[in-house]
């Protein structure tokens, strides 16, 4: 009993402790809460910190308040009234569902409100009654907020102060004019991710300021009669536009931007004539010429246009257009991933100013520049991934040329002039295609011409040259002279023979080489590596079959040495100490090193300012199963080292062992071959002793 009594008065105080305990807590966390938002100046940080009302006792001089990322759930009439130096308010990443049409009665001073993810859905025609309230308001941000197109219609509907507006994630499917009414100082909407699949025509016109709109990741199938010559920027991008049609009006467009990339284009679009078009991007759709299957070269198209009860049909020769419209101005043009197979004659001739041309990824057969096209302002060129056997350049020079890509294609030789036209080329890559390198000098010029090979001598700007999986069998003498590269990449040329003279004119130069599955070994590297290279850091030698590290890597300045995926069992310890010396990381995952010869592994591990890149993939092969080579712990090496050595020398023994002792028990037999009855007998004396 005396104990029990004990144990309640005990456990009472235990839980009245614990009640204070919990009291305290609560009123900290109370105290907390007001107090929670940090200022800085007149700026009041408050986010993340679990409030569910607006705070009331900052100092009400207060300009910007960050609320994000709490708990808030209404904004009633009172809740900011002490505030009224605020201009910025972020109540974003909240759970509101009611701004009361007073909340900011006393806020005439804002003009930058974020709502974006809040739950403005449930009570909107109220929350357009608080907004109208806010006649300084000019940047508003409804995204994410379940909102449809009648409740954005309402919300938004003569704000006419605004100039940004986010309608991004909600649920608008269509627009018509009367959406955005009143929205006369807007310049920058965004719709993105959104349902839009029909836009009215006349939607944007009443918007006259509108420089910026993004109607990107909607479901828009087609734009005809495109008339926003206001909008700078116009991004569609992601949308399932199939044709986009300008209306033709002589009025200038001051379209600058055009993002129509992850569409269903078919046809080239229609541009404005007068445009200002900086840069135009068509990545990703489905888009060809096809005059080529048309004998008179043109491709009529009509377009049916129902409104009403009326039926308008348009016939425009998307051919004729194409190639009327100028696009003096452009300096990007991204047409990677369709599916052009040509591009019709003159079709640059117009872009003067272009400084970027991709088109990666199509399945371009011919690619020409003529004389007329001369693209002076060309910084990148990118045909990669398309079906080119041969280039036609009839341009006399490429002036400003810096990037030239063409690999995977089905070229079989380039003009061996090609580079000379291109004066400050610095990357080129020809990797994955068919081409064989000249030597130099060049000896009969006539024939490289489609006789099949590339000359790479004197080109004095190239630094960046890729030659990856060209089939190469061997590099001409002197072929790089004259060519200052840094990085060269021959990987993939598998069997390519390496002669003392391959590195030879870029021994000064190269600082990056990379030699991958080339089905080198160790001495065809001791060939082509004995060469001076003076700043070469980073050098590539995986998936070929070294066996050992051969003493030439001894020479070089390595930083980074990649060895994956050889044939080494273990790496020799002079030329790891040599190499250690500069070593900042190495690969070396894929090899079968010997678990039992691992000191090479300890030297590494202990080498400070090294990186072992791949650490957790190296692993040794212990003749039963690969081991892991960064678990490896001591006992293990202990328990190997005995294994092969103390064991190996016991069975190397044994024979002898075995011949000794049978000898001298033969002998000591022959000799005291009277002794034995007299053993056996003790023994069995002792035996029956028992
Ligand atoms: C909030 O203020 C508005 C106008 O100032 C008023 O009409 C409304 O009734 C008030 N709401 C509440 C809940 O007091
Ligand atoms: C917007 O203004 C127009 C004209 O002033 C008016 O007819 C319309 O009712 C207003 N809309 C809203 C939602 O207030
Ligand atoms: C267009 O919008 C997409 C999606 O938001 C974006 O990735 C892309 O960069 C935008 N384009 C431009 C030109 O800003
Ligand atoms: C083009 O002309 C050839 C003969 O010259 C004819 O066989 C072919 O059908 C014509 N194609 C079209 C699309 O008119
Ligand atoms: C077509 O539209 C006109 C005027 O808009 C109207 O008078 C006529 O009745 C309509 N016809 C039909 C068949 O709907
Ligand atoms: C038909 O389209 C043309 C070109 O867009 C336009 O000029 C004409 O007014 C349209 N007619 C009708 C009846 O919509
Ligand atoms: C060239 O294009 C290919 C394929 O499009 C790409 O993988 C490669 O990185 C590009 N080369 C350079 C040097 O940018
Ligand atoms: C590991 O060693 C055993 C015996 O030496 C050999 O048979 C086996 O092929 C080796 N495994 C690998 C992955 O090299």
């Amino acid at each position: 009993m005396r104990m029990d009594s004990t144990g309640l008065s005990l456990s009472l105080i235990l839980s009245a402790l614990m009640l204070l305990d919990r009291r305290s807590n609560t009123e900290a966390g109370f105290v907390r809460s007001l107090e929670s938002c940090k200022m800085i100046g007149t700026m009041a940080f408050c986010q993340g910190e679990k409030l569910d009302r607006v705070p009331a006792n900052l100092p009400v001089r207060t300009e910007e308040l960050l609320l994000n990322e709490n708990i808030i759930r209404a904004i009633n009439n009172g809740s900011f009234s002490m505030y009224k130096s605020l201009h910025t308010l972020n109540l974003s990443g909240n759970q509101i569902e009611v701004i009361e049409s007073g909340a900011f009665g006393y806020n005439g001073n804002l003009e930058d409100l974020n709502l974006k993810n809040n739950r403005i859905d449930l009570t909107y025609s109220e929350t357009h009654l608080a907004l109208r309230t806010l006649s300084a308001l000019t940047r508003l941000d409804l995204s994410e907020n379940r909102l449809n197109e009648d409740m954005t219609s309402y919300i938004v509907q003569n704000l006419t102060t605004m100039e940004y507006l986010s309608l991004a994630k909600n649920f608008i499917m269509r627009l018509e004019p009367s959406t955005l009414e009143g929205l006369v100082h807007l310049q920058e909407l965004n719709l993105e991710y959104n349902h839009i699949y029909e836009i009215e025509s006349g939607t944007f016109e009443g918007l006259g300021r509108l420089t910026r709109l993004n109607l990107a990741h909607n479901h828009i199938p087609c734009i005809v009669d495109f008339s926003l010559y206001q909008v700078k920027t116009l991004n569609i991008s992601h949308n399932a536009v199939e044709l986009f049609l300008a209306r033709e009006i002589e009025i200038e467009f001051q379209l600058e931007t055009l993002d129509l990339s992850h569409n269903k284009l078919l046809f080239f679009p229609l541009l404005p004539k007068c445009n200002k078009l900086k840069s135009l991007l068509l990545a990703d759709n489905e888009m060809s010429f096809y005059s080529d299957l048309m004998n008179d070269s043109s491709t009529e198209v009509q377009f049916i246009q129902i409104v009403g009860n009326v039926t308008n049909i348009t016939t425009v020769n998307l051919w004729d257009e194409v190639i009327s419209v100028s696009l003096p101005e452009l300096e990007v043009l991204d047409m990677s991933r369709n599916s052009f197979r040509y591009l019709p004659q003159g079709f640059l001739r117009g872009m003067t100013a272009l400084s970027t041309l991709q088109l990666n990824q199509n399945c371009l057969q011919t690619f020409s520049l003529m004389e007329d096209e001369p693209l002076l302002f060309l910084q990148l060129m990118d045909l990669s991934q398309n079906r080119l056997a041969n280039l036609n350049v009839s341009v006399n020079r490429m002036e400003k040329l810096n990037h030239f890509n063409i690999s995977f294609n089905e070229l079989q030789s380039v003009p061996s002039d090609l580079f000379t036209k291109m004066p400050q080329v610095a990357t080129v890559d020809l990797s994955h295609n068919n081409v064989s390198i000249c030597a130099y000098p060049f000896k009969h010029e006539k024939r490289t011409l489609n006789g099949g090979c590339v000359g790479l001598a004197n080109i004095k700007s190239l630094k960046h040259l890729y030659l990856a999986s060209c089939g190469l069998e061997t590099v001409p003498a002197n072929a790089f002279v004259g060519t200052p590269l840094t990085h060269l990449d021959l990987s993939s040329n598998t069997g390519i023979r390496l002669e003392t003279s391959t590195f030879q004119d870029v021994s000064e130069s190269l600082q990056f080489l990379f030699l991958s599955n080339n089905g080198l070994t160790s001495k065809q590297l001791d060939v082509g590596l004995r060469v001076a290279f003076r700043h070469l850091s980073s050098l590539d030698l995986s998936e070929n079959v070294l066996t050992s590290l051969h003493p030439v890597l001894k020479t070089l300045p390595l930083k980074w040495l990649d060895l994956r995926k050889n044939q080494l069992s273990t790496l020799r310890q002079d030329v790891l100490r040599s190499l250690l010396h500069n070593l900042e990381g190495i690969l070396l995952s894929g090899n079968a090193f010997d678990c039992c010869q691992l000191s090479w592994w300890t030297s590494l591990t202990n080498a400070k300012s090294l990186i072992i890149l791949d650490i957790s993939k190296v692993t040794c092969n212990s003749s039963v199963r690969l081991v892991d080579l960064h678990r490896i712990s001591h006992f293990t090496k202990i328990h190997c080292r005995f294994d092969n050595t103390v064991l190996k020398y016991l069975l190397l023994l044994l024979p002898t062992l075995v011949f000794i002792i049978t000898v001298s028990v033969m002998v000591f037999l022959s000799l005291n071959s009277k002794l034995l009855p007299k053993y056996v007998k003790a023994r069995c004396k002792m035996g029956t002793e028992y």
